[in-house]
């Protein structure tokens, strides 16, 4: 017998009537994935609130890298919550905060001093990372990229890609932020080779410091190694080490944002490991805490201590409790059972939805790395004319199915894969064989309209 267990239609009747009263009392500019609500949850598994159990490969937005509730962190939790809740880092010092600095010094890239600072969500940390490649460089200008996605506070607003869905109404935005194309290879301009398409972005790179912004201006260029939000591309190689000699060449801080593909992902510690390029600073967030709120950023000692005492700090940033969960969880995403799941996960969605692509044309691509996949729609391969409307009647119908996921992509037209890295093999199968039957359902649903035309 498989993991899934429906008791009731999804959404079931008291998921029903907490969604009535959440559109009566929360604001409806928070959007929801899944009109589904949760009682408990375990490892991959989840139990709504009418006792049917699906399966997660949504992971509270990529949060879950170590599953629901893993023991380990739970045991932490609770002796914490025995020994005391807040201090304040600002207030007192106290050990969790010190440890979990001192491990995210050793686990980042880069073979130099460091030095980290713990903040509460991924938006705060990138504002602290911008501000701390300010101070160092004194200089303003941040390089972000298209499809980039970096928080919703006014500057990370600035940084995100993607106006309709982040930014409409929301400016103004903050200034001294420039966005480039990114080498997404799948999107290769029609006519172009991949090298070509990727020697182009990478002249174009270059080239902003005529066209954009003078090197001499340039504090900092911010990249996700692999594009989250924006629909799991990964940024070639070469790319990424064009961004590391233009840093190089100017003075610029290179920043990896890894809040999304970071904390063991993809089967490193961090996806830029992947590459061997090696970023003057790291951020951190989601997976980190298992779950609890926390955030850091990560670099080189001298630009971390470039600003003045009291420069940077934040009320809970590095609250105990999220500290001992990082600890934990740190433990649980560095391990060999980790790495070796991430790479099963990669293995497995590529053997069931590549072949798919031959008998599904709305499939345009299947693309990530490790615990971090995504499936791309188009109207059809040939012309990957991104089809939107269709993602979330495969959502609805993996929901139906008993799989809670989400949506992602610069066009809103991806499913994206972020289950547990250790999810068991049999879940995972199942819950995926789930996807693929939606997405055929949906495809012949489209075939029949069509020939009805
Ligand atoms: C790459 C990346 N940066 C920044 C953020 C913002 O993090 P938060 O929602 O914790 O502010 C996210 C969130 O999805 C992210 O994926």
């Amino acid at each position: 017998m498989g993991q899934i267990q429906l008791k009731t239609a999804l959404p079931g009747p008291n998921s029903r009537a907490l969604q009535v009263r959440r559109a009566a009392a929360v604001s409806s500019a928070l959007g929801q994935a899944n009109p589904v609500a949760i009682k408990r949850a375990k490892g991959s598994m989840l139990e709504d609130v009418d006792g049917n159990l699906l399966i997660d490969l949504a992971g509270g937005i990529g949060v879950l890298a170590v599953g629901h509730g893993p023991e380990s962190v739970k045991a932490a939790l609770h002796k914490q919550v025995d020994e005391y809740l807040h201090i304040c880092s600002i207030v007192a010092n106290y050990e969790p905060y010190v440890e979990l600095c001192e491990k995210l010094n050793s686990l980042t890239p880069g073979d130099f001093a460091k030095k980290t600072l713990l903040s509460n969500g991924g938006a705060e940390a990138v504002e602290n990372a911008v501000k701390f490649a300010r101070r160092f460089t004194g200089r303003a200008g941040i390089i972000v990229f298209e499809g980039a996605y970096h928080g919703r506070s006014n500057l990370t607003m600035a940084m995100t890609s993607k106006y309709s869905l982040f930014k409409k109404g929301f400016g103004p935005f903050a200034p001294e932020v420039y966005r480039l194309p990114l080498p997404n290879l799948y999107r290769t301009p029609k006519g172009m080779s991949q090298a070509d398409y990727l020697e182009w972005s990478c002249w174009n790179l270059e080239n902003a410091l005529v066209a954009h912004i003078d090197g001499s201006a340039l504090a900092a260029i911010v990249i996700e190694p692999i594009i989250g939000e924006g629909g799991f591309v990964p940024v070639p190689k070469k790319f990424l080490e064009k961004i590391r000699e233009v840093c190089d060449k100017t003075g610029a801080v290179m920043i990896a944002d890894e809040i999304q593909s970071g904390s063991g992902r993809t089967g490193k510690m961090y996806a830029i490991e992947h590459t061997g390029v090696v970023p003057d600073m790291v951020i951190s967030a989601k997976s980190l805490g298992a779950g609890l709120p926390i955030s850091a950023v990560t670099g080189r000692a001298e630009i971390l201590d470039s600003p003045h005492i009291g420069g940077a700090g934040s009320t809970y940033g590095g609250n105990p409790l999220a500290c001992v969960a990082a600890l934990e969880a740190i433990k649980i995403l560095t391990s060999i059972d980790a790495q070796e799941g991430a790479a099963r996960i990669e293995r497995i969605v590529r053997e069931i939805f590549e072949p798919m692509q031959l008998e599904i044309p709305i499939l345009g691509d299947v693309r990530g790395v490790g615990g971090m996949m995504c499936l791309e729609f188009v109207h059809d391969q040939a012309s990957k004319e991104p089809w939107m409307e269709i993602v979330p009647q495969i959502v609805k119908g993996c929901l139906e199915g008993g799989v809670i996921l989400l949506r992602a992509g610069l066009y809103t037209n991806c499913i994206r894969f972020l289950p547990e890295v250790t999810i068991e093999e049999a879940t995972l199968r199942e819950a995926l064989e789930v996807v693929a039957g939606a997405i055929r359902q949906v495809n012949k649903a489209n075939q029949v309209a069509v020939a009805a035309d």
